[in-house]
C-alpha cells in the first residue's frame, strides 16, 4: 500500500545553523525558510536525489515541535512520510486493522498542498508516520 518515501522530518532548535550544516558540511541543496503558521513550524526543504529532508523549527509555544524538542534537546527525527495513492482508502484499511489515526481522522492539507494523515507512533515501531496522497 505505501509507496515512495516522500520525506524525513527532523526537528531542530536552530534552523539557520541546521540549514548551514546540511548546505555547507553535507553539501546539500536547501530551500529558503518557509513559515507555515498553520502547522506551527518554519520549514527548510533539503532536496536529495531520491527524497527530501524537512528541517522543522517550532513557531510559537504551542507548536508540536516545541514539545518534541523539550524531550529531545539535540533535535531528532520527528516523523517519516510515505506516499499513498488514495489516502481515504489507506486510512480505512489501517483503521480496520486497529491502527490509530491522529486528530479527527480526516486528512488535512500538509506542507506540500496535498492531503495528509498522521498515524500513532505506538502502532508503528515507535515512529510517527505521515501519509501523503501522491
Ligand atoms: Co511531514
Amino acid at each position: 500500500m505505501i509507496g515512495r518515501l516522500n520525506h524525513v522530518a527532523i526537528a531542530v532548535k536552530d534552523l539557520a545553523a541546521s540549514t548551514a550544516l546540511y548546505r555547507d558540511t553535507l553539501g546539500a541543496r536547501v530551500s529558503q525558510p518557509l513559515p507555515q503558521p498553520e502547522h506551527g513550524v518554519t520549514v527548510v526543504f533539503v532536496e536529495l536525489p531520491n527524497t527530501k529532508i524537512e528541517l522543522l523549527e517550532p513557531m510559537g509555544e504551542d507548536s508540536p515541535i516545541a514539545k518534541f524538542l523539550e524531550r529531545n534537546a539535540d533535535g531528532g527525527i520527528h516523523h517519516i512520510c510515505y506516499e499513498v495513492d488514495d489516502i481515504l482508502a489507506a486510512r480505512d484499511r489501517l483503521k480496520a486493522q486497529g491502527a490509530r489515526v491522529l486528530g479527527s481522522g480526516e486528512p488535512r492539507i500538509g506542507a506540500h498542498g496535498k492531503p495528509v494523515l498522521f498515524l500513532h507512533p505506538k502502532d508503528f515501531c515507535g515512529t510517527l508516520v505521515e501519509l501523503e496522497q501522491a
